[in-house]
């Protein structure tokens, strides 16, 4: 600890570092990250938080969990309570000298506002200083006012461009392929449109129930916890226009432009389910009506877009877990022979983020031996491993990101309250009245669910075990 007294390079705050999401997220892949390279040279690590701890205490925490004991050389701490202004006249003490310092904000979000205020006072934002970062993580408000508000708190403090918001599923692997994918294949990108495109589906399953995460759960639900962030994030990167440049200001604009365009998500378009059991999971409030499942139809009403519905759909307890985009392009004429009409085999492009991650294009084909009779038939990239590289995980691609100072994997304050807009309308219906649908754990969710796909021009979802004629259906 020393060391950061000395002559620190970058140093890492981490408040709340002794507990839970610092133990087991943020810490483990700052360790991986060194240790595969991402994060070059040294990085102290500041713990800070009300915990009754010292250098040596918080060093010897560390260094019993094999995932952070790398750490636990270069580490120190600085107890304070994050309201007492004069105490971060202290944490400055322990960074004078740090020639970068990033500022992570591993607490509940209550606090955030708090401490940002705090290292403003003691001077310790550097306003308008790249060397000065701060990192937040959801969740980021739980509506458009709360957002507002943090993102304010935020900005008395700092530039935007030394706050880094975290959504982790940018900072995936595949989620940076759907770009790279789109804009490197002048065939794909000609008839990303209403004109070839049919409809969109985007799947982000999990087959886990809450776990022991009731009491952010229970209070949150679905579309809080997954479409307000990462479903909309993803949508945004499959709809949005080409940007100028692939630098994150430009990333950014795409992407808020894309968000305006798409409408509030009207309640009748929407469908919520709670798993059966979720009441009984333990910590949930009596009678629960927080819903664990959510699928709706979104309109992205802009030229490239205009008439083709976007379904989305999340959940707990559900099948297997999955994430994944299905474009299905529009249908050729059916082919006739001898006065009968063969269906036509939907041509379709699955995005599968994860797991099995690549890309399936499933197409027509005709059945050997046969006259005309059509088959699908897959084209498959299997994107783990390509080039022999193992897939980074995405929380060690958001630290190296926020140490390197490169915004392209975080999404802008405009960008989540534009999203906390698109939600707004349907939070606040299921929450004055109704019950979510209840579907059994294992399944792919309510009927009510398949009934709005088919109600509004997408047919059916498209489930990762279908035949897509290629390892997607695997
Ligand atoms: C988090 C949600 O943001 O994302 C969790 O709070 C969810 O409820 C998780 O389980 C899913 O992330 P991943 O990377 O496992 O798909």
């Amino acid at each position: 600890m020393e060391e950061i007294r000395k002559s620190p390079d970058t140093v890492l705050v981490v408040f709340g570092a002794s507990g839970d999401l610092a133990r087991r997220k943020v810490l483990p892949a700052l360790q991986a990250a060194r240790a595969t390279g991402q994060v070059r040279g040294p990085v102290a690590v500041l713990g800070v938080g009300r915990s009754d701890l010292d250098d040596d205490r918080f060093c010897g925490l560390l260094a019993s969990d094999p995932l952070t004991a790398g750490l636990a050389e270069d580490s120190g701490w600085v107890r304070l309570a994050y309201s007492d202004g004069a105490a971060y006249q202290r944490l400055g003490e322990r960074l004078e000298g740090a020639a970068q310092v990033v500022f992570y904000l591993a607490t509940p979000p209550e606090v955030f506002s708090g401490i940002v205020a705090g290292l403003a006072a003691a001077g310790l934002n550097h306003r308008g200083d790249d060397t000065r970062r701060v990192v937040v993580e959801k969740p980021l408000g739980r509506d458009l006012l709360s957002s507002r508000e943090l993102n304010l708190a935020l900005g008395r403090a700092f530039d935007e461009t030394q706050i880094y918001r975290i959504d982790h599923y940018l900072a995936k692997d595949t989620v940076q392929n759907v770009l790279a994918f789109r804009f490197s294949n002048p065939l794909f990108e000609s008839g990303w449109n209403r004109n070839l495109v049919q409809s969109v589906q985007v799947t982000a399953a999990e087959e886990e129930g809450i776990g022991s995460r009731a009491g952010y759960y229970d209070t949150a639900g679905a579309v809080r916890d997954m479409v307000q962030n990462h479903v909309l994030q993803l949508l945004a990167l499959v709809a949005m226009e080409p940007p100028t440049t692939f630098d994150a200001r430009d990333i950014r604009k795409a992407k808020l432009e894309l968000l305006r365009a798409v409408q509030p998500i009207d309640p009748q378009s929407a469908v919520r389910g709670q798993y059966r059991g979720y009441l009984d999971e333990p910590g949930v409030s009596p009678g629960s009506r927080r819903e664990t499942f959510a699928a709706a139809a979104i309109r992205v009403e802009n030229w490239r877009w205009d008439g083709v519905p976007f379904f989305i759909r999340t959940g707990k307890a559900l099948r297997r877990r999955s994430t994944q985009v299905v474009i299905r392009f529009r249908d050729s004429p059916a082919l006739r022979l001898e006065g009968v009409r063969q269906r036509p085999i939907p041509t379709l492009l699955q995005l599968r983020i994860q797991p099995h991650e690549g890309i399936t294009l499933r197409i027509g084909a005709k059945r050997p031996g046969t006259r005309f009779e059509m088959v699908p038939a897959g084209l498959d990239l299997e994107y783990q491993g390509l080039a022999g590289a193992p897939l980074p995980d995405a929380y060690e691609h958001v630290l190296a990101e926020v140490l390197a100072g490169v915004h392209t994997v975080f999404p802008s304050g405009e960008e989540i309250d534009r999203s906390w807009e698109i939600v707004g309308d349907l939070i606040s219906a299921w929450e004055a009245s109704g019950h979510p649908e209840l579907y059994g754990q294992g399944s792919w969710g309510p009927e009510g669910s398949q009934e709005l796909v088919a109600r509004l021009g997408g047919a059916r979802w498209l489930n990762p075990e279908d035949n897509l004629g290629g390892v997607g259906g695997g």
